[in-house]
């Protein structure tokens, strides 16, 4: 079995999630291949990890790699706004998201996550979900296509590329990454077409969050993470772009404000050059972290039961 993603800021990540006791309980919200819960479950000896991600081929490939930490590493098949909203109170010391996909999307999982590829247009995560991106391509109305590859890329070019888009199915169903990209290449400017980053990049990341529903979990599942959080437990988010960091940083300051968490990084961490250099999608990163407030409620209750 080839490991083909490497973790980002790893080494920041295990530097801000210290466990406060030895046998600590920590939620990896994206496992992927597995490469932050083996550093964690590897620096640990006695931590539990419950390892989720809702694409059942990438568990598969962080099972195979963490068997050898025997029970310590527990796969679990779902999104992780679901389980969060299921988990106990107060049951996890370590909440770790990494978000988005894994470079195995990218590389080895055939679902057209790549504009480079002749793969058929699916991008689920979900094996069984019914919507693929195939779908919104071909059967979404342009301007509900246009919204979208607005608002979840920033896309500037995105209502020519919904009209292209439509005005080419009209010919023919457009099944392939590649037919694709051809498209949206050929309907924006010649300077957009050989600029910084491929003229799909933007439309693709759009196609996978509509797909995926990307965007929509994030909020509602760090709403449960301080939750499921033990006081003094730490919350950490890697996030790949605005609109995910957006989110992140918000939600953070106004739970900060509240008094339920303290914010350990003031501004976001980034990658170091090096890492830079090696991981090209850690240049995207930002790592954000929170602990939450201990004693709040205990501290009021404990007044009451002592009288003091
Ligand atoms: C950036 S990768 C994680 C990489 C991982 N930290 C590692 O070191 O290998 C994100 C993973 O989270 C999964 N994922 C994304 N959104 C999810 C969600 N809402 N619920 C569950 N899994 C999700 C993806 O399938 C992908 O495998």
């Amino acid at each position: 079995m080839e490991i083909v993603h490497t973790p980002v800021m790893k080494e920041e990540v295990l530097s801000y999630l210290i466990p406060k006791n030895e046998d600590a309980v920590m939620i990896d919200c994206t496992t992927g291949e597995g490469g932050h819960s083996e550093a964690f479950l590897e620096r640990y000896p006695r931590l539990k990890v419950i390892g989720l991600d809702r694409d059942p081929s990438i568990q598969a490939k962080a099972t195979e790699r963490l068997k050898k930490f025997q029970d310590r590493f527990t796969p679990v098949p779902c999104w992780f706004n679901d389980y969060l909203e299921t988990a106990g109170d107060e049951s996890a010391d370590l909440i770790l998201f990494d978000l988005g996909i894994s470079v195995f999307h990218y590389v080895e999982s055939r679902r057209g996550f790549s504009f480079k590829s002749d793969e058929r247009l699916d991008m689920r995560l979900d094996p069984d979900q019914r919507l693929d991106a195939e779908t919104v391509v071909n059967e979404y109305g342009e301007k509900e296509l246009a919204d979208l590859i607005y608002q979840y890329s920033e896309e500037r070019y995105s209502r020519r590329i919904a009209r292209r888009i439509v005005e080419e199915r009209a010919k023919g169903r457009i099944t392939t990454a590649s037919a694709l990209a051809d498209i949206i290449s050929s309907s924006v400017p010649p300077a957009y077409r050989y600029g910084r980053i491929h003229p799909a990049t933007r439309t693709f990341q759009a196609l996978r969050i509509e797909v995926n529903r990307e965007l929509d979990r994030i909020t509602p599942a760090l709403k449960q993470a301080v939750r499921v959080a033990r006081p003094g437990g730490l919350i950490a988010v890697i996030t790949f772009h605005s609109l995910e960091d957006r989110q992140v940083k918000w939600f953070f300051r106004e739970e900060a404000k509240n008094g339920v968490v303290e914010i350990l990084t003031k501004h976001p961490v980034v990658a170091g050059e090096d890492e830079c250099r090696v991981n090209p999608p850690s240049r995207s990163a930002k790592l954000r972290v929170v602990r939450k407030v201990e004693g709040k409620k205990d501290g009021y209750e404990n007044k009451k039961e002592t009288g003091a």
